[in-house]
């Protein structure tokens, strides 16, 4: 009989025949929905046999949904994943009017899902445009709900922007607006306590997975109190609540001045030594361009939601694009989460069977992941890695890879199965 998830004394409790909820997704969701279900199933198997196993329950959202129900997420969706804490989900078309900005931001806010979790690796065999490939292993904490994505917006020349600039005008004057005539404006909340929520889960994480860094990610040099402040925020958590197990860089600048980096250098070396996670801030434009040239130098990535979104599809690409790179929703508090393709839903492609399921598959295996199936995990990322290694691939790979061999969404779900056995 398989059971629910349930969260006994603050921690996750996974009963070994579990149920997990899912969303199949539109577009391609039906296309890659069921041979990822089929390759956590064989990895369950071949670490386990018998003595564990998988309940899939459908829950519908989207197009599915709105056909069957009249309604895009109906409330059952959202109870269903309540109740069982971890879910999974294919990507879901925006709908068009009605009042629902996107499915997906409805989800995280509904469960407060602060996290967004990208871990960024690459496989063997996968085409890569840069020159080390080999050196990438890192890990986004994106910030799910505040900075500029509150959508808190007013177009101008509507009512609630002339409110907002008279407002504006009487408090703070309009001297750096450039045109007040033609302006529309948007709010960038940053709060105190979402940032550190969010640094706090990616240092916990990084002394879980024993990752050497943790870097701050900000443009605090112009937006000094909000992005500025998600800096300091972050290395307060650091030196407050981890003093013992972190180094934070800002410390030899208080101690040392510019002047020391030589000196910071062997004290960084020194932390390591002790086992110490590094905490470091660079400026968002900064990192763009030295996670390419230099990817090796940061493991866990703290960042804000709109950064985070960027730096999300960058480093993606780095390690083979979005079709093969996982993701999910989580609150480490509750322990609600949601694993997610982090692709859209490719309507040109849906239903030809040219769709790459190995976004949804790496979701699994992180989901996997979560629950502490950590061997069921492992035979996933081998099976990848030997079938991309193999230059077995689907369509969107073959186009980049010489010598491949074109493999359909089926087929290739076949192939890494077989390569579980
Ligand atoms: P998209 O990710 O669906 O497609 C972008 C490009 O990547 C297209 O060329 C597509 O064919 C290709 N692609 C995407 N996933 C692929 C896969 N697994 N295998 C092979 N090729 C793949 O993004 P787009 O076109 O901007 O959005 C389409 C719809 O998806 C929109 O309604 C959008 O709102 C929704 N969307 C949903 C997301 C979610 O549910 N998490 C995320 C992004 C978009």
């Amino acid at each position: 009989m398989s059971k629910k998830i349930s969260i006994q004394n603050g921690k996750l409790h996974v009963p070994d025949h579990v149920i997990i909820p899912f969303i199949e997704g539109d577009g391609i969701g039906k296309d890659i929905s069921t041979p990822a279900q089929n390759i956590v199933d064989a990895a369950v198997e071949a670490s386990y046999g018998k003595q564990r196993s998988i309940e899939w329950k459908e829950v519908l959202a989207g197009e599915k949904a709105y056909k069957k129900t009249g309604e895009w997420l109906p409330v059952e969706t959202i109870d269903a994943f309540r109740e069982h804490i971890v879910g999974i989900k294919g990507p879901l078309t925006t709908p068009v009017g009605g009042g629902i900005r996107s499915l997906n931001v409805a989800l995280r806010q509904e469960l407060d899902l602060y996290v967004c979790l990208r871990p960024v690796r690459w496989f063997k065999g996968v085409p890569s445009p840069i020159r080390y490939p080999s050196t990438v292993d890192m890990h986004i904490f994106r910030e799910n709900t505040e900075d500029i994505y509150a959508g808190i917006e007013f177009m101008t020349g509507t009512p609630e922007a002339e409110k907002f600039k008279s407002l504006l005008k009487e408090n703070f004057g309009l001297d750096d607006v450039r045109f007040p005539d033609s302006t529309s404006f948007g709010i960038k909340p940053v709060s105190e306590e979402g940032s550190k929520r969010l640094v706090r889960a990616a240092i916990d994480y990084a002394i879980k997975h024993e990752l050497p860094s943790v870097t701050l990610v900000h443009k605090g040099n112009i937006m000094k109190y909000t992005e500025g402040a998600f800096k300091n925020w972050g290395y307060e958590v650091a030196e407050q609540e981890f003093e013992h197990q972190t180094f934070t860089w800002r410390q030899y600048e208080k101690i040392f001045g510019k002047q020391g980096a030589e000196i910071a250098k062997e004290k960084v070396k020194e932390a390591r030594k002790e086992g110490k996670i590094i905490i470091k801030d660079v400026i968002t434009d900064a990192f763009l361009q030295e996670s390419l040239l230099r990817p090796y130098n940061h493991s866990v990535i703290a960042t804000m939601n709109l950064n985070g979104d960027y730096i999300s599809d960058q480093l993606a690409a780095m390690v083979g694009g979005i079709g093969i790179s996982p993701g999910a929703n989580i609150n480490y508090n509750s322990g609600f989460a949601i694993f997610e393709a982090t692709h859209g839903t490719a309507p040109t492609i849906a239903g030809t069977g040219q769709a790459n399921p190995s976004s949804l598959i790496l979701s699994a295996a992180l989901l996997l992941e979560y629950m502490g199936w950590n061997k069921a995990a492992e035979h996933i990322y081998d099976a990848l890695e030997h079938t991309f290694s193999k230059r077995k691939v689907t369509s969107d790979l073959f186009a980049l890879m010489e010598g491949a061999t074109l493999l359909s969404t089926k087929e290739f779900a076949h192939e890494v199965i077989r390569n579980i056995h």
